[in-house]
């Protein structure tokens, strides 16, 4: 059985106190959560957020990082400096950095490489536009992401790869997938991973969904066969909505 995965996406959202008070708040409502809980903060909250999620059973992500060690590379943060303060994950291609920030498939791969290589583990975001969809490609648009995102990574580290599906048009606006639509689409790229590393490999990776998830519709998605739980973005950033959504089934 596959352990659900419940990761908040902040965004540009939340000052160090606001994060700190958070934790302090969100931290008592989820501390019997049978899933894994996850905050993915912004730079400049992380250091706050391990201080205060220590021995609590929130972890805590980055939301993006560089692939290389170190360099000349202006405003950019490298996976060892999340290693080097207790960043245990790190969100990859998510579409707003694919969108703005030129992310390819490409420098999503290299920075999985770099996050298994600094013992980070990896929440890779793959997902269709609304034209894809429209225009019936989203499992081929879904699938050929997962391979280039995963190439060339061994049958362990696949497994240790958490992937959150997230249809484009579903992010932010209230739109979601239904959770059959979501199902199927996680269901293709669990296939894809079993043809390429085999069943026992896809058989253990943890998919999440993502796009409009809330409290009132979680239960729903997460149930599913194939659903292993949320990369959540706006309702995250409430922790009594945020709680609600980890204790789906509570
Ligand atoms: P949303 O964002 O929950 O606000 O739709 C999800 C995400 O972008 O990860």
């Amino acid at each position: 059985m596959r352990r659900k995965v419940i990761a908040g996406n902040w965004k540009m959202n939340m000052l160090p106190n606001e994060a700190i008070e958070y934790i302090q708040a969100f931290e008592p409502m989820v501390k019997d959560a049978e899933a894994e809980v996850i905050l993915c903060v912004p730079y400049v909250d992380l250091f706050y957020c391990l201080m205060n999620a220590q021995g609590t059973n929130i972890k805590i992500g980055a939301q993006n990082m560089h692939f290389a060690e170190n360099g000349a590379y202006t405003g950019e943060v490298s996976p060892k400096m999340l290693k080097s303060i207790g960043v245990e994950y790190v969100i990859i291609g998510h579409s707003e950095r694919r969108a703005y920030y030129g992310e390819t498939d490409e420098t999503v791969n290299k920075k999985i490489k770099a996050a298994f290589e600094n013992e980070l583990k990896p929440i890779v975001c793959v997902g269709e536009s609304l034209e894809e969809r429209e225009a019936g490609k989203t499992e081929e648009i879904i699938t050929n992401q997962t391979r280039l995102a995963l190439d060339g990574l061994t049958k362990e580290q696949v497994k240790g790869t958490i992937i959150a599906y997230e249809p484009i048009w579903a992010i932010g606006t209230g739109k979601t997938a239904t959770s059959e639509d979501a199902n199927n689409s996680i269901k293709a790229i669990r296939s894809e991973i079993a043809k390429i590393y085999g069943e026992d490999v896809s058989e253990e990776v943890i998919i999440q969904y993502g796009g409009s998830v809330k409290s009132s519709n979680a239960k729903e998605l997460f149930e599913t066969s194939d659903i292993d739980g949320g990369l959540v973005g706006g309702a995250s950033l409430k922790p009594e909505e945020f709680s609600k959504i980890v204790k789906y089934n509570g």
